[in-house]
Protein backbone atom coordinates (compact mmCIF):
# COMPACT_ATOMS: atom_id res chain seq x y z
CA UNK A 1 0.00 0.00 0.00
CA UNK A 2 1.52 3.36 -0.94
CA UNK A 3 2.27 5.99 2.16
CA UNK A 4 -0.63 8.41 2.73
CA UNK A 5 -0.38 11.48 0.35
CA UNK A 6 -0.49 14.99 1.81
CA UNK A 7 -5.04 15.73 1.37
CA UNK A 8 -5.83 19.33 -0.12
CA UNK A 9 -8.22 20.74 1.69
CA UNK A 10 -10.08 22.91 -0.53
CA UNK A 11 -9.80 20.83 -3.79
CA UNK A 12 -10.60 22.54 -7.04
CA UNK A 13 -14.32 21.49 -8.30
CA UNK A 14 -13.03 20.82 -11.91
CA UNK A 15 -16.52 19.10 -13.20
CA UNK A 16 -19.97 18.91 -12.34
CA UNK A 17 -21.37 17.92 -15.46
CA UNK A 18 -22.73 14.88 -17.05
CA UNK A 19 -20.14 12.73 -18.93
CA UNK A 20 -21.24 12.03 -22.19
CA UNK A 21 -19.69 10.36 -25.63
CA UNK A 22 -16.42 11.27 -23.40
CA UNK A 23 -17.28 14.96 -23.09
CA UNK A 24 -18.77 17.07 -20.35
CA UNK A 25 -21.81 18.49 -21.00
CA UNK A 26 -25.12 19.98 -19.35
CA UNK A 27 -28.28 18.51 -18.94
CA UNK A 28 -30.88 18.83 -21.39
CA UNK A 29 -33.48 20.63 -18.72
CA UNK A 30 -30.76 23.12 -17.75
CA UNK A 31 -31.75 21.87 -13.90
CA UNK A 32 -29.21 21.74 -10.94
CA UNK A 33 -28.76 20.03 -7.44
CA UNK A 34 -26.69 20.85 -4.84
CA UNK A 35 -24.29 18.80 -3.51
CA UNK A 36 -23.86 18.88 0.30
CA UNK A 37 -20.73 19.26 2.63
CA UNK A 38 -21.63 16.94 5.46
CA UNK A 39 -19.20 18.47 7.76
CA UNK A 40 -20.56 21.62 7.55
CA UNK A 41 -24.02 21.27 6.48
CA UNK A 42 -22.89 23.47 3.35
CA UNK A 43 -24.07 23.68 -0.17
CA UNK A 44 -19.74 22.58 -2.40
CA UNK A 45 -21.31 23.43 -5.44
CA UNK A 46 -24.46 22.74 -8.08
CA UNK A 47 -24.36 20.07 -10.37
CA UNK A 48 -26.02 19.30 -13.40
CA UNK A 49 -29.16 16.97 -12.48
CA UNK A 50 -29.90 14.85 -15.22
CA UNK A 51 -33.22 12.94 -15.98
CA UNK A 52 -34.71 10.81 -18.42
CA UNK A 53 -33.63 12.94 -21.58
CA UNK A 54 -30.12 12.80 -20.75
CA UNK A 55 -30.48 9.25 -20.22
CA UNK A 56 -31.95 8.86 -23.82
CA UNK A 57 -28.37 10.69 -24.83
CA UNK A 58 -26.33 8.61 -23.08
CA UNK A 59 -28.03 5.46 -24.38
CA UNK A 60 -27.55 6.61 -27.66
CA UNK A 61 -24.04 7.39 -27.26
CA UNK A 62 -23.49 3.71 -25.66
CA UNK A 63 -25.41 2.09 -28.41
CA UNK A 64 -23.40 3.56 -30.52
CA UNK A 65 -19.79 2.72 -28.64
CA UNK A 66 -20.74 -0.99 -28.46
CA UNK A 67 -22.56 -1.65 -32.26
CA UNK A 68 -20.73 -3.93 -34.10
CA UNK A 69 -17.66 -3.05 -35.83
CA UNK A 70 -17.18 0.21 -33.37
CA UNK A 71 -13.31 1.06 -32.55
CA UNK A 72 -15.10 -0.85 -28.80
CA UNK A 73 -15.98 -3.87 -30.46
CA UNK A 74 -12.79 -4.07 -32.61
CA UNK A 75 -11.01 -3.67 -29.86
CA UNK A 76 -8.24 -6.56 -29.20
CA UNK A 77 -9.05 -7.94 -25.39
CA UNK A 78 -5.85 -7.63 -24.55
CA UNK A 79 -5.80 -3.88 -25.18
CA UNK A 80 -9.23 -3.63 -22.72
CA UNK A 81 -6.73 -4.75 -19.98
CA UNK A 82 -4.04 -2.32 -20.71
CA UNK A 83 -6.86 0.37 -20.98
CA UNK A 84 -7.84 -0.63 -17.35
CA UNK A 85 -4.48 -0.94 -15.97
CA UNK A 86 -3.95 2.62 -17.78
CA UNK A 87 -6.70 4.27 -15.73
CA UNK A 88 -5.38 2.65 -12.35
CA UNK A 89 -2.22 4.24 -13.05
CA UNK A 90 -3.77 7.58 -13.83
CA UNK A 91 -5.95 7.07 -10.36
CA UNK A 92 -3.12 6.46 -8.33
CA UNK A 93 -1.20 9.50 -9.78
CA UNK A 94 -4.10 11.73 -8.62
CA UNK A 95 -5.06 9.89 -5.83
CA UNK A 96 -4.14 13.01 -3.07
CA UNK A 97 -6.93 15.06 -5.39
CA UNK A 98 -9.43 12.25 -5.20
CA UNK A 99 -9.25 11.58 -1.85
CA UNK A 100 -10.13 15.22 -1.26
CA UNK A 101 -12.69 15.50 -3.27
CA UNK A 102 -14.07 12.15 -1.82
CA UNK A 103 -13.76 13.59 2.12
CA UNK A 104 -14.68 16.50 1.08
CA UNK A 105 -18.63 15.21 -0.64
CA UNK A 106 -18.91 11.80 2.00
CA UNK A 107 -17.16 13.50 4.76
CA UNK A 108 -15.64 10.30 5.86
CA UNK A 109 -11.73 11.01 6.67
CA UNK A 110 -9.29 11.28 4.13
CA UNK A 111 -7.33 8.06 5.56
CA UNK A 112 -10.53 6.04 4.70
CA UNK A 113 -10.85 7.61 1.03
CA UNK A 114 -7.45 6.64 0.66
CA UNK A 115 -8.28 3.28 1.51
CA UNK A 116 -11.09 3.00 -0.64
CA UNK A 117 -8.90 4.01 -3.51
CA UNK A 118 -6.37 1.64 -2.92
CA UNK A 119 -9.22 -1.05 -2.80
CA UNK A 120 -10.47 0.39 -5.84
CA UNK A 121 -7.09 0.33 -8.04
CA UNK A 122 -6.70 -3.44 -6.68
CA UNK A 123 -10.23 -4.02 -8.42
CA UNK A 124 -9.77 -2.43 -11.92
CA UNK A 125 -6.25 -4.06 -11.70
CA UNK A 126 -8.03 -7.70 -11.19
CA UNK A 127 -10.45 -7.14 -13.75
CA UNK A 128 -7.63 -6.03 -16.40
CA UNK A 129 -5.96 -9.17 -15.98
CA UNK A 130 -9.16 -11.19 -17.01
CA UNK A 131 -10.17 -8.72 -20.25
CA UNK A 132 -8.13 -11.23 -22.67
CA UNK A 133 -8.97 -14.58 -20.26
CA UNK A 134 -13.07 -14.77 -20.92
CA UNK A 135 -13.10 -18.26 -22.34
CA UNK A 136 -16.10 -20.22 -23.50
CA UNK A 137 -15.99 -23.97 -23.52
CA UNK A 138 -16.52 -27.03 -26.70
CA UNK A 139 -18.77 -29.73 -25.43
CA UNK A 140 -19.04 -32.88 -27.06
CA UNK A 141 -22.40 -32.49 -27.54
CA UNK A 142 -25.04 -36.14 -29.31
CA UNK A 143 -24.37 -36.27 -32.86
CA UNK A 144 -22.29 -35.04 -35.43
CA UNK A 145 -21.75 -31.07 -34.06
CA UNK A 146 -19.51 -29.19 -33.38
CA UNK A 147 -20.68 -27.48 -30.23
CA UNK A 148 -19.13 -24.10 -28.73
CA UNK A 149 -19.90 -21.11 -26.31
CA UNK A 150 -18.97 -18.16 -26.67
CA UNK A 151 -18.81 -15.39 -23.55
CA UNK A 152 -20.01 -12.28 -24.67
CA UNK A 153 -20.60 -8.94 -22.91
CA UNK A 154 -24.02 -8.31 -21.79
CA UNK A 155 -24.41 -4.83 -23.21
CA UNK A 156 -25.54 -2.03 -22.37
CA UNK A 157 -25.26 -1.91 -18.58
CA UNK A 158 -26.67 0.64 -15.77
CA UNK A 159 -24.47 1.25 -12.46
CA UNK A 160 -26.66 2.76 -10.24
CA UNK A 161 -24.16 3.12 -6.89
CA UNK A 162 -24.15 4.49 -3.30
CA UNK A 163 -22.61 7.48 -1.16
CA UNK A 164 -20.87 5.08 1.16
CA UNK A 165 -18.27 3.92 -1.30
CA UNK A 166 -18.50 5.80 -4.09
CA UNK A 167 -14.87 5.08 -5.16
CA UNK A 168 -15.40 1.34 -4.96
CA UNK A 169 -18.43 1.38 -5.98
CA UNK A 170 -17.20 2.85 -9.60
CA UNK A 171 -14.67 0.40 -9.37
CA UNK A 172 -16.63 -2.95 -8.22
CA UNK A 173 -19.29 -2.04 -11.34
CA UNK A 174 -17.03 -0.17 -13.82
CA UNK A 175 -13.52 -2.76 -14.14
CA UNK A 176 -15.56 -5.56 -14.73
CA UNK A 177 -18.41 -4.18 -17.19
CA UNK A 178 -15.23 -2.66 -19.24
CA UNK A 179 -13.62 -5.89 -18.52
CA UNK A 180 -16.05 -7.91 -20.50
CA UNK A 181 -16.31 -5.74 -23.29
CA UNK A 182 -19.80 -4.14 -22.58
CA UNK A 183 -20.50 -0.35 -22.28
CA UNK A 184 -21.64 1.65 -19.37
CA UNK A 185 -23.96 4.59 -18.17
CA UNK A 186 -23.71 5.18 -13.95
CA UNK A 187 -25.91 7.14 -11.77
CA UNK A 188 -23.88 7.99 -8.70
CA UNK A 189 -25.81 8.93 -5.62
CA UNK A 190 -27.12 12.16 -5.25
CA UNK A 191 -25.25 12.86 -2.10
CA UNK A 192 -21.56 12.15 -3.78
CA UNK A 193 -21.64 13.07 -7.38
CA UNK A 194 -18.20 14.50 -7.60
CA UNK A 195 -15.87 11.78 -7.84
CA UNK A 196 -17.74 9.23 -10.64
CA UNK A 197 -17.76 12.60 -11.84
CA UNK A 198 -14.43 13.33 -12.61
CA UNK A 199 -13.44 9.82 -13.27
CA UNK A 200 -14.80 10.19 -16.31
CA UNK A 201 -12.01 12.33 -17.33
CA UNK A 202 -9.46 9.60 -16.63
CA UNK A 203 -11.24 7.08 -18.42
CA UNK A 204 -11.35 9.09 -21.76
CA UNK A 205 -7.50 10.02 -20.51
CA UNK A 206 -6.72 6.33 -20.69
CA UNK A 207 -8.02 6.01 -23.93
CA UNK A 208 -11.38 4.33 -23.92
CA UNK A 209 -13.67 5.73 -26.85
CA UNK A 210 -16.38 8.05 -26.71
CA UNK A 211 -19.58 6.35 -25.51
CA UNK A 212 -18.14 3.34 -23.58
CA UNK A 213 -18.47 5.15 -20.38
CA UNK A 214 -21.51 7.65 -19.37
CA UNK A 215 -22.32 9.60 -15.87
CA UNK A 216 -25.05 10.61 -15.23
CA UNK A 217 -25.32 12.19 -12.20
CA UNK A 218 -28.91 13.05 -10.45
CA UNK A 219 -31.67 11.84 -8.10
CA UNK A 220 -32.90 8.46 -8.09
CA UNK A 221 -36.64 8.23 -8.59
CA UNK A 222 -36.16 10.33 -12.06
CA UNK A 223 -32.61 9.57 -13.67
CA UNK A 224 -31.98 6.43 -11.86
CA UNK A 225 -35.90 4.88 -12.54
CA UNK A 226 -35.19 6.29 -16.02
CA UNK A 227 -31.76 3.88 -16.42
CA UNK A 228 -33.52 0.95 -14.83
CA UNK A 229 -36.86 0.98 -16.93
CA UNK A 230 -34.89 1.82 -20.41
CA UNK A 231 -36.03 -0.82 -22.84
CA UNK A 232 -32.41 -0.74 -24.57
CA UNK A 233 -30.19 -0.99 -21.42
CA UNK A 234 -29.56 -4.59 -20.99
CA UNK A 235 -28.69 -5.43 -17.73
CA UNK A 236 -28.58 -3.05 -14.42
CA UNK A 237 -26.17 -3.08 -11.26
CA UNK A 238 -27.73 -1.15 -8.07
CA UNK A 239 -26.37 -0.92 -5.13
CA UNK A 240 -28.01 0.35 -1.96
CA UNK A 241 -31.10 0.08 0.33
CA UNK A 242 -33.47 -3.55 0.07
CA UNK A 243 -36.25 -1.31 -0.49
CA UNK A 244 -35.09 0.24 -3.61
CA UNK A 245 -33.49 -2.86 -4.81
CA UNK A 246 -37.39 -4.34 -5.16
CA UNK A 247 -38.12 -1.23 -7.06
CA UNK A 248 -35.14 -1.85 -9.61
CA UNK A 249 -36.01 -5.25 -10.20
CA UNK A 250 -39.36 -4.86 -10.62
CA UNK A 251 -38.88 -1.90 -13.35
CA UNK A 252 -36.29 -4.45 -14.91
CA UNK A 253 -38.23 -6.69 -15.29
CA UNK A 254 -41.35 -5.11 -16.71
CA UNK A 255 -39.32 -2.99 -19.09
CA UNK A 256 -37.11 -5.35 -21.22
CA UNK A 257 -36.05 -8.21 -18.25
CA UNK A 258 -32.65 -6.67 -17.48
CA UNK A 259 -29.86 -8.71 -16.01
CA UNK A 260 -29.75 -7.61 -12.86
CA UNK A 261 -27.47 -7.86 -9.73
CA UNK A 262 -28.58 -6.21 -6.51
CA UNK A 263 -26.39 -5.51 -3.18
CA UNK A 264 -28.62 -4.59 -0.33
CA UNK A 265 -28.91 -4.11 3.11
CA UNK A 266 -27.86 -6.02 5.78
CA UNK A 267 -28.10 -6.66 9.46
CA UNK A 268 -24.80 -8.71 9.97
CA UNK A 269 -24.38 -11.10 13.16
CA UNK A 270 -21.32 -11.65 14.30
CA UNK A 271 -20.81 -14.67 17.06
CA UNK A 272 -18.18 -14.12 19.71
CA UNK A 273 -17.60 -17.07 21.52
CA UNK A 274 -16.13 -16.89 25.24
CA UNK A 275 -12.93 -19.20 23.82
CA UNK A 276 -11.96 -16.50 21.33
CA UNK A 277 -9.45 -14.16 21.99
CA UNK A 278 -11.11 -11.49 23.82
CA UNK A 279 -8.86 -8.22 22.91
CA UNK A 280 -8.90 -9.20 19.69
CA UNK A 281 -12.93 -10.07 19.24
CA UNK A 282 -13.87 -6.64 20.99
CA UNK A 283 -11.68 -5.01 18.00
CA UNK A 284 -13.06 -7.01 15.11
CA UNK A 285 -16.54 -6.35 16.34
CA UNK A 286 -16.23 -2.56 17.40
CA UNK A 287 -14.74 -2.08 13.87
CA UNK A 288 -17.14 -4.17 11.90
CA UNK A 289 -20.01 -1.70 13.10
CA UNK A 290 -18.07 1.51 13.64
CA UNK A 291 -16.37 1.73 10.44
CA UNK A 292 -17.17 4.02 7.64
CA UNK A 293 -19.45 5.69 10.24
CA UNK A 294 -21.78 2.34 10.31
CA UNK A 295 -22.38 3.13 7.00
CA UNK A 296 -21.49 -0.04 5.20
CA UNK A 297 -24.08 -2.46 4.02
CA UNK A 298 -21.96 -5.83 5.70
CA UNK A 299 -21.82 -4.28 8.92
CA UNK A 300 -21.40 -6.37 12.19
CA UNK A 301 -24.42 -4.62 13.73
CA UNK A 302 -25.80 -7.93 15.15
CA UNK A 303 -22.92 -8.73 18.38
CA UNK A 304 -23.89 -11.85 19.70
CA UNK A 305 -21.40 -12.62 22.64
CA UNK A 306 -21.92 -15.57 24.90
CA UNK A 307 -23.05 -15.30 28.28
CA UNK A 308 -19.82 -16.11 30.45
CA UNK A 309 -18.36 -12.78 28.71
CA UNK A 310 -20.72 -10.96 28.02
CA UNK A 311 -20.02 -8.23 31.43
CA UNK A 312 -16.36 -7.74 30.46
CA UNK A 313 -16.78 -7.72 26.43
CA UNK A 314 -19.66 -5.01 27.08
CA UNK A 315 -17.28 -2.93 29.21
CA UNK A 316 -14.08 -3.22 26.38
CA UNK A 317 -16.62 -2.59 23.95
CA UNK A 318 -17.41 0.72 25.91
CA UNK A 319 -14.24 1.69 26.63
CA UNK A 320 -13.62 1.34 22.80
CA UNK A 321 -16.30 3.37 21.57
CA UNK A 322 -15.26 6.40 24.38
CA UNK A 323 -11.53 6.52 22.63
CA UNK A 324 -12.59 6.46 19.19
CA UNK A 325 -11.96 9.63 17.42
CA UNK A 326 -14.69 11.80 16.10
CA UNK A 327 -14.06 15.40 13.88
CA UNK A 328 -13.12 17.02 10.46
CA UNK A 329 -12.26 14.20 8.30
CA UNK A 330 -9.43 15.94 7.01
CA UNK A 331 -7.18 15.90 10.24
CA UNK A 332 -5.31 12.91 10.30
CA UNK A 333 -6.31 11.80 13.78
CA UNK A 334 -9.81 11.66 13.06
CA UNK A 335 -11.21 8.43 12.66
CA UNK A 336 -15.06 8.80 12.09
CA UNK A 337 -16.41 11.86 10.35
CA UNK A 338 -20.18 12.54 10.36
CA UNK A 339 -22.88 10.56 8.74
CA UNK A 340 -23.51 11.57 4.92
CA UNK A 341 -26.77 13.77 5.41
CA UNK A 342 -29.69 15.03 7.44
CA UNK A 343 -31.83 12.38 6.74
CA UNK A 344 -29.34 9.35 7.62
CA UNK A 345 -28.86 11.57 10.74
CA UNK A 346 -32.30 11.54 11.76
CA UNK A 347 -32.73 7.68 10.89
CA UNK A 348 -30.69 6.99 13.20
CA UNK A 349 -30.82 8.99 16.22
CA UNK A 350 -34.58 7.71 15.71
CA UNK A 351 -33.42 4.41 16.29
CA UNK A 352 -31.33 5.14 18.86
CA UNK A 353 -34.42 6.40 20.75
CA UNK A 354 -36.28 3.88 19.90
CA UNK A 355 -33.57 1.54 21.80
CA UNK A 356 -33.59 3.56 24.38
CA UNK A 357 -37.65 3.44 24.52
CA UNK A 358 -37.32 -0.11 24.27
CA UNK A 359 -35.31 -0.87 27.25
CA UNK A 360 -32.33 -1.54 25.96
CA UNK A 361 -29.14 -0.36 28.17
CA UNK A 362 -27.29 2.85 26.62
CA UNK A 363 -24.47 2.10 27.69
CA UNK A 364 -22.23 5.65 25.73
CA UNK A 365 -22.75 7.82 23.04
CA UNK A 366 -26.49 8.30 21.72
CA UNK A 367 -26.17 12.24 20.68
CA UNK A 368 -25.58 14.24 18.09
CA UNK A 369 -21.60 15.09 18.33
CA UNK A 370 -20.98 18.67 18.18
CA UNK A 371 -23.25 21.74 17.29
CA UNK A 372 -22.56 21.57 13.04
CA UNK A 373 -22.51 18.49 10.92
CA UNK A 374 -23.96 15.35 10.86
CA UNK A 375 -22.27 14.14 13.71
CA UNK A 376 -23.25 11.24 15.86
CA UNK A 377 -21.37 10.17 18.68
CA UNK A 378 -20.07 6.40 18.96
CA UNK A 379 -22.84 4.35 20.30
CA UNK A 380 -23.38 1.15 22.57
CA UNK A 381 -26.24 -0.63 23.42
CA UNK A 382 -26.00 -3.58 25.88
CA UNK A 383 -28.95 -5.71 27.27
CA UNK A 384 -30.40 -5.83 23.65
CA UNK A 385 -32.87 -8.01 22.81
CA UNK A 386 -33.74 -9.65 19.20
CA UNK A 387 -37.15 -8.48 19.00
CA UNK A 388 -35.69 -4.78 19.54
CA UNK A 389 -35.78 -2.16 16.57
CA UNK A 390 -32.53 -1.94 16.81
CA UNK A 391 -32.16 -5.71 16.77
CA UNK A 392 -34.26 -5.74 13.42
CA UNK A 393 -33.71 -3.25 11.14
CA UNK A 394 -30.01 -1.67 9.49
CA UNK A 395 -29.26 1.64 11.48
CA UNK A 396 -26.25 2.06 9.37
CA UNK A 397 -25.17 4.23 11.74
CA UNK A 398 -22.19 4.23 14.81
CA UNK A 399 -24.35 2.08 17.04
CA UNK A 400 -23.39 -1.54 18.39
CA UNK A 401 -25.99 -4.00 19.19
CA UNK A 402 -24.84 -6.42 21.99
CA UNK A 403 -26.75 -9.32 22.68
CA UNK A 404 -26.60 -12.50 24.78
CA UNK A 405 -26.15 -15.89 23.69
CA UNK A 406 -26.21 -19.18 25.20
CA UNK A 407 -24.59 -21.46 22.98
CA UNK A 408 -24.06 -22.79 19.62
CA UNK A 409 -27.57 -24.07 18.50
CA UNK A 410 -28.83 -21.02 20.37
CA UNK A 411 -27.38 -18.69 18.04
CA UNK A 412 -27.24 -20.50 14.67
CA UNK A 413 -30.99 -19.93 14.83
CA UNK A 414 -31.17 -16.52 16.09
CA UNK A 415 -28.31 -15.52 13.80
CA UNK A 416 -30.97 -16.55 10.73
CA UNK A 417 -33.78 -15.08 11.90
CA UNK A 418 -33.63 -12.39 9.72
CA UNK A 419 -34.67 -11.25 6.16
CA UNK A 420 -31.05 -10.31 5.52
CA UNK A 421 -28.49 -12.52 4.46
CA UNK A 422 -25.23 -10.28 3.47
CA UNK A 423 -22.22 -11.04 6.23
CA UNK A 424 -21.83 -13.16 9.36
CA UNK A 425 -18.90 -13.63 11.77
CA UNK A 426 -17.76 -16.30 14.19
CA UNK A 427 -15.06 -15.84 16.56
CA UNK A 428 -13.82 -18.74 18.36
CA UNK A 429 -11.17 -20.93 18.48
CA UNK A 430 -13.22 -24.58 18.27
CA UNK A 431 -12.85 -25.58 14.88
CA UNK A 432 -15.96 -27.73 14.84
CA UNK A 433 -17.82 -24.70 16.01
CA UNK A 434 -16.40 -21.94 13.00
CA UNK A 435 -17.41 -24.67 10.28
CA UNK A 436 -20.94 -25.88 11.62
CA UNK A 437 -21.75 -21.84 12.50
CA UNK A 438 -19.89 -21.23 8.62
CA UNK A 439 -22.17 -23.64 6.57
CA UNK A 440 -25.17 -23.29 8.84
CA UNK A 441 -25.62 -19.02 8.25
CA UNK A 442 -27.50 -17.94 5.06
CA UNK A 443 -25.24 -15.07 4.31
CA UNK A 444 -23.13 -14.50 1.28
CA UNK A 445 -19.65 -13.96 3.13
CA UNK A 446 -18.59 -15.93 6.68
CA UNK A 447 -15.66 -14.48 8.48
CA UNK A 448 -13.94 -17.00 10.93
CA UNK A 449 -12.15 -14.77 13.59
CA UNK A 450 -11.74 -11.19 11.78
CA UNK A 451 -14.54 -8.86 10.23
CA UNK A 452 -14.18 -6.61 6.62
CA UNK A 453 -12.00 -9.28 4.91
CA UNK A 454 -13.23 -8.07 1.57
CA UNK A 455 -11.15 -8.61 -1.95
CA UNK A 456 -11.20 -8.13 -4.87
CA UNK A 457 -10.59 -11.88 -6.35
CA UNK A 458 -13.17 -13.11 -4.26
CA UNK A 459 -17.33 -13.24 -4.64
CA UNK A 460 -19.35 -10.77 -2.27
CA UNK A 461 -22.83 -10.58 -2.23
CA UNK A 462 -26.45 -11.56 -0.32
CA UNK A 463 -28.73 -14.58 0.06
CA UNK A 464 -32.21 -13.55 0.68
CA UNK A 465 -33.23 -9.98 0.52
CA UNK A 466 -29.77 -8.95 0.83
CA UNK A 467 -29.63 -8.93 -2.76
CA UNK A 468 -29.22 -10.79 -5.76
CA UNK A 469 -25.82 -12.05 -7.85
CA UNK A 470 -22.07 -11.08 -6.88
CA UNK A 471 -19.66 -8.94 -7.41
CA UNK A 472 -16.11 -9.26 -7.20
CA UNK A 473 -13.83 -12.24 -8.23
CA UNK A 474 -14.62 -14.15 -11.22
CA UNK A 475 -18.01 -14.41 -10.39
CA UNK A 476 -18.37 -10.69 -10.54
CA UNK A 477 -17.50 -10.77 -14.13
CA UNK A 478 -19.87 -13.60 -14.87
CA UNK A 479 -22.75 -11.23 -14.34
CA UNK A 480 -21.56 -9.21 -16.89
CA UNK A 481 -21.49 -11.78 -19.73
CA UNK A 482 -24.13 -13.57 -21.63
CA UNK A 483 -23.37 -17.11 -23.01
CA UNK A 484 -24.20 -17.98 -26.59
CA UNK A 485 -24.15 -21.41 -27.95
CA UNK A 486 -23.15 -22.20 -31.39
CA UNK A 487 -23.85 -25.41 -33.11
CA UNK A 488 -22.38 -26.60 -36.35
CA UNK A 489 -23.08 -29.23 -38.26
CA UNK A 490 -20.07 -31.57 -38.90
CA UNK A 491 -20.16 -33.67 -42.45
CA UNK A 492 -19.69 -37.24 -41.68
CA UNK A 493 -17.38 -39.43 -44.18
CA UNK A 494 -17.91 -43.12 -44.43
CA UNK A 495 -14.65 -44.37 -44.66
P1 LIG B 1 -31.25 4.29 -1.86
O1 LIG B 1 -31.37 2.85 -2.11
O2 LIG B 1 -32.49 5.14 -1.99
O3 LIG B 1 -30.16 4.94 -2.85
C1 LIG B 1 -29.12 4.24 -3.51
C2 LIG B 1 -29.05 4.67 -4.97
O4 LIG B 1 -30.28 4.36 -5.60
C3 LIG B 1 -28.84 6.17 -5.18
O5 LIG B 1 -28.03 6.37 -6.31
C4 LIG B 1 -30.25 6.68 -5.44
O6 LIG B 1 -30.30 7.87 -6.17
C5 LIG B 1 -30.82 5.52 -6.23
N1 LIG B 1 -32.29 5.45 -6.23
C6 LIG B 1 -33.14 5.84 -5.26
N2 LIG B 1 -34.42 5.63 -5.65
C7 LIG B 1 -34.37 5.08 -6.88
C8 LIG B 1 -35.36 4.64 -7.81
N3 LIG B 1 -36.66 4.72 -7.54
N4 LIG B 1 -34.94 4.11 -8.98
C9 LIG B 1 -33.64 4.01 -9.28
N5 LIG B 1 -32.66 4.43 -8.45
C10 LIG B 1 -33.01 4.95 -7.26
O7 LIG B 1 -30.60 4.48 -0.43
P2 LIG B 1 -30.58 5.81 0.47
O8 LIG B 1 -31.91 6.48 0.41
O9 LIG B 1 -29.39 6.58 0.12
O10 LIG B 1 -30.39 5.16 1.92
C11 LIG B 1 -31.48 4.50 2.58
C12 LIG B 1 -30.98 3.29 3.33
O11 LIG B 1 -30.50 2.33 2.44
C13 LIG B 1 -29.80 3.55 4.26
O12 LIG B 1 -30.23 4.03 5.51
C14 LIG B 1 -29.20 2.20 4.36
O13 LIG B 1 -29.89 1.43 5.33
C15 LIG B 1 -29.43 1.59 2.99
N6 LIG B 1 -28.25 1.70 2.09
C16 LIG B 1 -27.53 0.58 1.83
C17 LIG B 1 -26.39 0.66 1.06
C18 LIG B 1 -25.54 -0.53 0.78
O14 LIG B 1 -24.33 -0.41 0.66
N7 LIG B 1 -26.12 -1.70 0.60
C19 LIG B 1 -25.91 1.93 0.51
C20 LIG B 1 -26.79 3.06 0.79
C21 LIG B 1 -27.90 2.92 1.56
MG1 LIG C 1 -33.54 6.58 -0.87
Amino acid sequence: MATLPEPIRNPEIKYSQLFINNEYVNSVSGQTFPTINPVTEEKIVDVQEGDKADVDKAVAAAKEAFKMGSPWRRMDASMRGRLLWKLADLIEKDRAYICSLETLDNGKSFSSASGDLDFSLEVIRYYAGWADKIQGRTIPVNGDFFCYTRHEPVGICAAIIPWNYPIPMFSWKFAPCLASGSVMIMKPAEQTPLTAIYLGSLVKEAGFPPGVFNVIPGYGPTAGAALSAHPEINKVAFTGSTEIGQVIMASAAGSNIKRTTLELGGKSPNIIFADADLDTSVAFAHEAVMDNMGQCCIAGSRTYVQEEIYDEFVKRSVEKAKQRTVGDPFDSSTVNGPQIDNEQFTKILGLIESGKQEGATLQCGGTRHGDKGYYIEPTVFSNVDDNMKIAKEEIFGPVQQIIKFKDLDDVIERANRTMYGLGAAIFTKDIDKALTFAHSIKAGTVWVNCYLAVNAQAPFGGFKMSGLGRELGEYGLQQYLEVKNVVIKVPQKNS
